[in-house]
């Protein structure tokens, strides 16, 4: 794993986003895989910014999210469909119908992984998948314990998880207990990962990650085992390495 290290959150997404436009800017078909979660936040930032003043064009880009809560509507606030919308789709040029997140309301949700699955590899796979970290090591929504070998599939949050992320919720009980991720598996397959550490509170999680062996009680271990990570990192979350 490549690890290169930035002074902070600003820097992070900016180094982020030139990698992202440099893989936009020199294929001729793309397909990007998409994280949510605050550390996105400022690289879909910084794409919007350059969209607007330098027109860089997705028409050719394809885009798979990593995951989506069961049981939120794409209209809800909190579902990653609005997050992804609102983040980054709304203001570039990609055709909406060449966007994918899984459905999180599919009245069979097991369906939905298998065609999610299928979908992806109908593309040839995902050329650059973008990944943020959690506190307790998960990717998407793979939680410790997740098998190496999974595709997409439903998975119960940890309370952990849910813990972190109910900060984007009006309440701890309003966060969903299931989502619908891409598995381990289908991540590893990516032809290239982009992981964004940032902050103090990733710390430990990120020693783990680059010191620590490759174990499922800790998901993004598997990564030490892909060929093509750049771990793009700054200092507070380096600060354990
Ligand atoms: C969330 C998301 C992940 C994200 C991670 C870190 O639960 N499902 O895709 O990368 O946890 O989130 P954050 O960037 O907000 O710290």
């Amino acid at each position: 794993m490549k690890v290169i290290t930035v002074n902070d959150y600003a820097d992070m997404s900016k180094k982020a986003a030139n990698m992202i436009l440099e893989r936009v800017h020199y294929s001729k078909k793309l397909t990007l895989g998409l994280a949510t979660g605050g550390t996105p936040v400022g690289t879909y930032e910084h794409l919007i910014k350059d969209h607007k003043e330098n027109k860089t064009s997705y028409q050719h880009v394809t885009s798979f999210n990593l995951d989506e809560y069961v049981g939120l509507d794409p209209s809800d606030r909190n579902s990653y469909h609005y997050y992804m919308n609102e983040h980054l789709f709304n203001h570039i040029d990609i055709p909406e119908q060449q966007t994918h997140i899984p459905n999180g309301i599919a009245e069979n949700v097991q369906q939905e992984c298998n065609d999610y699955d299928q979908k992806i590899m109908e593309c040839d796979g995902i050329d650059l998948q973008l990944l943020g970290l959690g506190h307790n090591g998960h990717i998407g929504f793979n939680e410790p314990g997740t098998s190496f070998e999974t595709t997409t599939h439903v998975v119960s949050l940890t309370k952990a998880t849910r813990e972190a992320n109910a900060r984007f919720f009006n309440s701890f009980d309003e966060v969903p207990t299931q989502a619908i991720t891409m598995g381990i598996q289908t991540i590893m397959k990516s032809k290239e990962i982009l992981l964004l550490v940032s902050g103090k509170k990733k710390s430990s999680a990120l020693a783990r990650l680059v010191n620590g062996e490759m174990d499922t009680t800790f998901p993004a271990s598997i990564l030490n085992k892909h060929a093509n990570v750049t771990i793009v990192a700054d200092h507070d979350a380096l600060q354990e390495v």
